[in-house]
């Protein structure tokens, strides 16, 4: 045999010289759900090591995620149910503490890189990522809404943005709306391929953010196609996207390939709630080593083509390294 294989795998020495993908912090995104109050820290039991965060303790997670050089967070608020009506309001409203926490965080930590949410589901009294009506989801009438909710978080401070509702046009509506408003620095990562997917269970349950009726399939993509992800990437790109994502991740390594091979911009990847929530399960149940399975899983995202990995496991890694 002229060729052996092997020979390159024969010392870590070596391995470390033929490793094809790495993975560093720097690649990381952690999710933080947000509630208001003071001293809150509750799990979420459908994620557990997952938590809500009053703005007080969510100083101190920031702080303790900085000091392992894990410096870029997406902000999720778990909104009071009272606070919700249709036309989800308090998404731009000037006392909404999801607003008030960016501005605090961005004033303390600078230094962070923070990542917003856009979509109506956690203002929304009916669920549903854009405005219903007789029970349909209405587009156009949804973007001027996701457009001032963008607005009032580019204001806020966040440094990216982050269309998650799969509106048609709306990364245009959003791009326009900042630009006009001064906001020409504040980049958008664009929620691109998103699928309507049995694995956003334990973000409903962190944000009890389920729609009241009916399901998300005649917005989010459907699981069976690929190539249609390639037409709302060309669209995110010309209206003005930063970053292009795919979500979930494991499911759609494919799709995260195919975004890779065929667009410029830097792509994420969503490593959403239910696939952590699954490895978590099985470790708990000794079926799984997660000192092992973590860094893996995440390599393999890598490794399929993601630059940026969005995960509840990123200060796990980050804490491991
Ligand atoms: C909602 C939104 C969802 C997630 C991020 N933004 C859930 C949904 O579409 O119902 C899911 C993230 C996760 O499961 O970790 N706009």
């Amino acid at each position: 045999m002229l060729q052996r294989p092997r020979r390159n795998r024969r010392s870590e020495a070596i391995r470390g010289m033929a490793q094809e993908t790495h993975l560093e912090v720097s690649h990381l995104v952690q999710p933080l759900f947000l509630l208001d109050g003071r001293g809150i820290r509750k799990e979420v039991a459908s994620l557990p090591g997952t938590f809500r965060f009053s703005p007080d303790e969510a100083k101190k997670e920031v702080e303790s995620c900085l000091k392992l050089g894990l410096r870029n967070f997406i902000l999720f608020p778990a909104v009071e149910e009272s606070l919700k009506d249709p036309h989800a309001t308090y998404s731009y409203h000037p006392d909404n503490f999801y607003l008030r926490v960016a501005r605090e965080l961005k004033a303390e930590f600078p230094e962070s890189c923070l990542i917003s949410d856009v979509a109506m589901d956690p203002y929304s009294s009916d669920g549903h990522d854009g405005l219903v009506k007789d029970g349909q989801i209405l587009n156009d009438e949804t973007l001027p809404i996701l457009a001032r909710m963008a607005v009032a978080q580019a204001e806020a401070g966040f440094d990216l943005i982050g269309p998650s509702d799969m509106m048609d046009g709306r990364v245009g509506a959003i791009r326009r709306a900042l630009d006009e408003n001064g906001f020409t620095q504040t980049g958008i990562m664009a929620y691109t391929a998103k699928y309507a997917s049995a694995y956003y269970g334990p973000f409903r349950d962190a944000l009890d953010s389920a729609p009241k009726s009916g399901d998300k399939k005649t917005y989010q993509m459907n699981p069976a196609n690929a190539r249609e992800a390639l037409i709302e990437a060309a669209l995110d790109t010309e209206e003005g996207a930063d970053f292009l994502m795919v979500k979930p991740a494991l499911n759609y390594l494919d799709v995260i390939s195919l975004l890779k091979q065929h667009f410029e911009l830097p792509i994420a990847a969503y490593h959403v709630s239910g696939e952590c929530a699954m490895m978590i399960a099985a470790a708990q149940n000794g079926w799984l080593d997660l000192e092992k399975a973590v860094p893996e899983t995440l390599l393999s995202i890598r490794r399929a083509g993601a630059d940026v990995i969005i995960t509840y496991f990123a200060k796990r890694y980050a804490e491991r390294r």
